[in-house]
């Protein structure tokens, strides 16, 4: 028995209560002696018991069976995901891209489709980040996940994605993020209609993505807690011979079950998977002249333990006016302290001219200089500064504090570009000293 399900809970990490069966809900305390309709009572955390209130996170589940309900773990061949740190760094100052990922030819789900391009930092000790690329044609059936690595935040780039989670159900479309927490059980299928699906997954080994503090900006701006979904509570009553597969310190586990761990009936606390609509970001940027930086477009971060220097965050260039007088208006040429990994969901990236294609990638590790390629540098510096409307793209980037070391897989490619730094070769001197 199944039941149903896509309704949505607004909010970032409100205490949400849903019950998919009225009364469910234990009221008043979190384990009583013997739950509504025979239910178990389940805690589930994402925080430490003793974190500061303001970033307690916990759940209760209110589940058919406990999760104890479940075989023993067997380590499963992890060839193509990687965890950080690895066995051979790889990390090197070279600009590096990627076209997109070819789409299968043979049956391929969520946890076969995945291939890590690059990760940093270190799981064990709760730092940095793992990404990865997915590209799928088969729903998962008999089989869930979920990662004691990392808490994954999913970006599709083509085709919508069914995540069905312990929590509920959420339907994320191209355009969309979902965040699924650390530990949270899910499956992955293909939206109705859906042949092929492709994006990126960026794999938080740190603090939990949370919204960025606004300063001087003020209470409204950028993305809305209101904009945010989390799923009602949904449950199926099923029995049969599934599969859990869990990466837990590097690697892949199976354990079986004999029943669907998607049998949680209510649930109530403030950690839950999540999605989140890009067009619906509130974009700032300037109305005189010169750009903020590109922090003016962060939708989450994962903070580390020094104040200002994300973990992550998950920073998009998304559809807006350029306005600003003169000043030229591509981004400018940079060099960070901070590692970018860039990934493009549709449209045009405004640095490049040609080859960085919806569903590639780019990667500039600390310090390694970048910004618009010769012909994108020569348009802009002679072009009318009209207002312009920067239309139908969406970029992102995961920028990190932690150099990415590319995995050996990302640096072989079939679809790497190996020619990438030649985009900057044409820069020629304008320099006169005679003429200002
Ligand atoms: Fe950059």
């Amino acid at each position: 028995m199944t039941t149903p399900t896509l309704d949505y809970q607004s909010g970032f990490r409100n205490h949400f209560a849903s019950e998919a069966l009225p009364g469910a809900l234990p009221q008043g305390q979190n384990s009583p002696q013997r739950c509504p309709y025979g239910l178990y009572a389940e805690q589930f955390t994402g925080s430490a018991f003793t974190s500061p209130r303001h970033q307690n996170l916990r759940s209760w589940l209110y589940r058919i069976r406990p999760s104890v309900a479940q075989s023993a773990y067997r380590p499963l061949d992890t060839a193509r995901v990687a965890t950080a740190p690895l066995a051979r760094p790889a990390a090197d100052p070279n600009q590096m891209r990627w076209d997109p990922m070819p789409l299968p030819e043979t049956g391929t789900d969520f946890l076969d489709g995945l291939l890590s391009v690059a990760v940093n930092g270190d799981a064990g000790t709760q730092a940095g980040c793992g990404v990865h690329l997915y590209a799928i044609n088969r729903d998962m059936l008999e089989r869930f996940f979920y990662n004691a690595d990392g808490e994954l935040l999913i970006v599709p780039q083509l085709g919508t994605l069914r995540l069905r989670t312990e929590f509920g159900e959420l339907e994320v479309a191209s355009g969309e993020i979902a965040a699924i927490p650390r530990g949270v059980k899910f499956q992955v299928r293909l939206g109705d209609g859906v042949d092929a699906a492709r994006g990126y997954v960026c794999e938080n080994y740190g603090a939990p993505f949370e919204l960025p503090g606004l300063g001087p900006i003020g209470a409204n701006g950028l993305a809305n807690p209101r904009d945010f979904l989390s799923p009602v509570a949904a449950y199926e009553d099923l029995a049969g011979d599934f599969e859990l597969v869990a990466k837990f310190s590097g690697r892949f586990w199976s354990a079986r079950l004999d029943h669907s761990p998607l049998d949680v009936v209510a649930w109530h606390g403030n950690v839950a998977p999540y999605k989140y609509d890009l067009a619906t970001f509130n974009t700032i940027n300037t109305v005189s002249f010169d750009h903020p930086d590109p922090s003016i477009f962060t939708v989450l971060t994962s903070p580390s333990d020094t104040p200002g220097m994300a973990n992550i965050d998950f920073v998009i260039f998304p559809p807006r006016w350029m306005v600003a007088e003169n000043t030229f208006r591509p981004p400018y040429f940079h060099r960070n302290l901070m590692s970018e990994f860039m990934g493009l969901i549709h449209g045009e990236y405004d640095a490049k001219a040609e080859g960085f294609l919806p569903g590639g990638a780019s990667l500039h590790n600390c310090m390694s200089p970048h910004g618009p390629d010769a012909e994108t540098f020569e348009k802009a510096s002679e072009c009318e500064l009209t207002p312009q409307y920067q239309g139908a793209t969406m970029a992102f980037m995961f920028e990190s504090r932690y150099v990415y070391h590319p995995t050996e897989a990302a640096l072989n490619a079939d679809f790497r570009q190996r020619d990438y730094v030649d985009v900057w070769a044409g820069m020629k001197s304008h320099f006169d000293p005679e003429n200002r």
